[in-house]
């Protein structure tokens, strides 16, 4: 019988590629949803009430209310919202595995490049402790707290993967770039310097499968391409992957009016981040240059 994976915000864009990795593996994925739909699909509530499926391989957690939604005021409501989408699914998740009589082997958390400060100069991977100094970076270090067990809980492997921007076309921040490249209004974030950390959607579910499945890894992977990237050339190597131009930025005034901050500090301010550990884990990702993975994703479909 297939082992089963129990993964919160399966439905998702990237629980959806986390899912299919884990199906092609030969795994069963159980999904918490708050809108079940089918016979795999359990309740955050369920989950609260009744505790853990029993035999699960793996716990994976990818639950989290969207951010860059541009109808949605950055009120505390709203932060509220990402906050408890984020920290109190994945605490509700640990708590869950540390009650349970036959806890999975790992417990495998998203985070995101945000931990790490913008810095145009810095080049951070998992073994720098940067100072948390502005709102992302705080709030990251909460994430990724939730999901750590107390010392003396040793039995589940806890892994962290710090994602940068997730590339495919059916989600995420490229499905919301293609129509203004498609109709060549397409081009840089503001002046475009700025960092762009990105991964392909089946390297970060590739990284999510190698932490299911190494027994040795643990702690912290940064689930960003080996390759580093400004926003500018981002914009120029996806322009010539759809031949088309990419000349017309998006002013850093219009993302910050549609945004505000700190949301509008995503797109406008960067980090260089490289994925030293995932590497030394064993980790060979699919795409590791940007001219790959966007030729993949624009002309083979
Ligand atoms: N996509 C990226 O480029 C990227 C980069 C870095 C980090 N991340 C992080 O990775 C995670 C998944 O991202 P994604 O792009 O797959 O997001 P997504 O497509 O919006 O999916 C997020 C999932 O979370 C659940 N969810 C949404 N709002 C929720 C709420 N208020 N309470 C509880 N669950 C909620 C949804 O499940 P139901 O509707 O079924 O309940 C949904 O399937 C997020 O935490 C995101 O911050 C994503």
């Amino acid at each position: 019988m297939a082992q089963r994976v129990l993964v919160g915000g399966g439905t998702g864009f990237v629980g959806r590629y986390v899912c299919r990795t884990l199906e092609n593996a030969g795994y069963k994925s159980l999904i918490i949803s708050r809108n079940p739909k089918t016979e795999n699909h359990l309740t955050w509530d369920e989950i609260e009430s009744t505790g853990l499926p029993e035999n699960l391989k793996a716990v994976i957690n990818l639950a989290g209310e969207p951010v860059l939604n541009p109808f949605k005021r950055w009120d505390e409501a709203f932060q509220k919202t990402i906050h408890d989408s984020r920290i109190g699914t994945t605490n509700l998740l640990k708590k869950a595995i540390m009650n349970s009589k036959n806890p999975p082997n790992v417990f495998v958390t998203m985070s995101a490049v945000g931990f790490y400060p913008p810095d145009q100069v810095k080049l951070y991977d998992e073994y720098s402790s940067p100072t948390t100094s502005d709102y992302w970076s705080k709030f990251t270090t909460n994430w990724e707290a939730a999901g750590k067990f107390p010392s003396d809980f040793n039995e589940v492997r806890h892994v962290i993967v710090r994602c940068g921007v997730v590339l495919e076309r059916d989600g995420g921040a490229l499905q919301q770039m293609l129509p203004s490249f498609w109709t060549g209004f397409g081009g840089r974030y503001g002046c475009g310097t700025q960092w762009f950390p990105w991964i392909h959607a089946d390297d970060i579910a590739g990284i999510f499968l190698h932490a299911v499945e190494n027994s040795d890894v643990e702690g912290v992977l940064n689930g960003v391409a080996p390759e580093a990237n400004t926003n500018s050339q981002f914009a120029n190597t996806l322009g010539t992957a759809m031949w088309r131009p990419s000349l017309i930025p998006l002013p850093a005034f219009v993302l910050r009016a549609m945004f505000g901050s700190p949301r509008s500090s995503m797109l406008l301010e960067g980090q260089n981040v490289y994925p030293k550990r995932t590497l030394e884990s064993g980790y060979q990702f699919k795409y590791p240059t940007l001219e790959s993975a966007l030729t993949k994703i624009i002309r083979s479909k």
